[in-house]
């Protein structure tokens, strides 16, 4: 008997098929239990009769509670008002484990409740979903890349020294000296970029964030590509198309579990280039004249980095992500270069998804003059020996480049429409979940 997947029944139609996996509900009536089987790639509705399996597999599939582990034999059959559009009308089967008392009901439970069991929660609809749509993210970017001349070149994990500043490092004992957890690959994908051109890193990233927001976790995974012979225009460029490209993807393969998020889909059809471009200026100057901040606590003070609600009011003039460039150089990284028309000002881009979910992209042209840059590294006090490597990259065939990060679960959950990130995560860490 062929063994297959939910998700590959319609190859089966009139055929019999072994089906394995777990019970996701069952109504019974009579001689008969309609039982919802999921395997990991969907769910199916399968119908048991009495008088097809015998009296002790109907009894067994009767006494099998939720999530018990089960197999089935029998036939596919088109049926549309079934869930998936296949029917599963089933000759023989087994219980393998009888579960009862599974902690997950299909009633409400609290997101505390449901963390605490993230490990079963996963199995249920809405993570399922989620987390098929982060792999068709994942492969899509790194298609992208790949299709586009870039090397994945990952960057350590264990570094010395801060690269997004120093109040959010994670320090770990490494043998007689200190190390930290890597805050982002950028400087090593610098490094990279030098030896072959156009890379990127994919891993994953630490920030001993304090703030309990919907965005921030303390560990979350990071898609950092740089090119040389780059300019900002050409770091944006490659955002707008990375994005548009990976939405389409999704699109394209993940239709069924947007359904299941209640996704909008006609939001997400709308995120294709150009992308909308403006100065953090004339961001400034929407934001100060904005009446729904202007006067109270929440109203713009110019110099400043955007706080939550001022990107979403930015991003809700769109119906794309918006690409804002051109940050004051005081407020960002040390290693952004200057913008030579205005020195205050520094060639960054922050790309704020759409549906007001704020920064999903953060990125530069970089500073490639030795002396500017051993500049800012003193100006901000960072431990220049450290930097020694970085500064040889300037040495030794300096050329302008740049490239940018995406974070990883802030895209998932703009995509899938979920309100906060450590959903968008298969077991999320922040400051106050460690487990499971
Ligand atoms: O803007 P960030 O700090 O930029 C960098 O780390 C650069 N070195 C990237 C580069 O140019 N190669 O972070 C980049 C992105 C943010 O836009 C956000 O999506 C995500 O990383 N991010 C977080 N996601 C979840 N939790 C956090 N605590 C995050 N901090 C940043
Ligand atoms: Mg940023």
């Amino acid at each position: 008997m062929t063994v297959t997947r939910i998700e590959l029944l319609s190859q089966f139609v009139g055929q019999t098929v072994t089906l394995r996996g777990w019970v996701y509900d069952r109504t019974s009536k009579g001689k008969l239990h309609f039982l919802l089987m999921r395997d990991g790639s969907g769910i199916a509705q399968c119908v048991i009769f009495k008088g097809n399996v015998g009296e002790d597999v109907f009894q067994a599939f009767a006494a099998a509670g939720q999530e018990s582990s089960i197999e089935l034999v029998g036939t596919v059959k088109a049926d549309a008002r079934a869930p998936g559009g296949f029917e599963i009308d089933v000759q023989s089967g087994r219980v393998l484990q009888s579960a009862q008392n599974y902690p997950i009901t299909p009633k409400e439970h609290g997101i505390e409740y449901l963390m605490e069991h993230r490990h079963l929660w996963l199995r249920s609809k809405k993570p399922w979903a989620t987390m098929r749509v982060r792999h068709a993210v994942i492969m899509a970017i790194r298609n992208f890349f790949d299709e586009r001349g870039f090397t994945c070149m990952d960057a350590p994990i264990f570094t010395p020294n801060a690269c997004e500043g120093t109040s959010t490092l994670f320090e770990v004992p490494y043998f007689e000296q200190t190390a930290y957890l890597t805050q982002s690959g950028q400087l090593y994908a610098e490094a990279a970029a030098m030896a072959l051109g156009r890379v990127y890193t994919f891993g994953p990233t630490f920030r001993a964030e304090k703030s309990k927001t919907r965005r921030h976790l303390t560990e979350f995974w990071m898609i950092e590509p740089e090119m040389a012979f780059a300019t900002l225009d050409d770091v944006m460029t490659l955002a707008e198309d990375m994005l548009s490209s990976v939405v389409a993807h999704v699109l394209k393969t993940r239709r069924a579990e947007l359904a299941v998020l209640e996704r909008d889909v006609s939001k997400l059809e709308k995120i294709v280039t150009p992308f909308p471009r403006i100065t953090y200026e004339e961001a400034s100057r929407i934001l100060l004249d904005h009446p729904d901040i202007k006067g109270t606590e929440l109203a713009f003070k110019p110099g400043e980095d955007f706080g939550a609600p001022h990107e979403t009011i930015i991003s809700n003039l769109y119906d794309r992500p918006v690409m804002v460039h051109r940050y004051p150089a005081a407020i960002k990284a040390f290693y952004m270069k200057r913008d030579p028309a205005d020195p205050t000002k520094c060639l960054s881009v922050d790309v704020l998804g759409s549906e007001g979910v704020g920064e999903i992209i953060g990125g530069s042209q970089r500073e490639d003059d030795l002396a500017l840059l051993l500049e800012r590294i003193r100006h901000e006090k960072l431990p220049e020996e450290a930097f020694q490597w970085y500064l040889d990259l300037r040495r030794f065939g300096s050329v302008p480049h740049g490239g940018f990060g995406l974070g990883l679960e802030r895209t998932v959950a703009w995509i899938c429409g979920i309100e906060h990130v450590r959903e968008a995560i298969p077991f999320p860490r922040t400051i106050y979940r460690l487990t499971p």
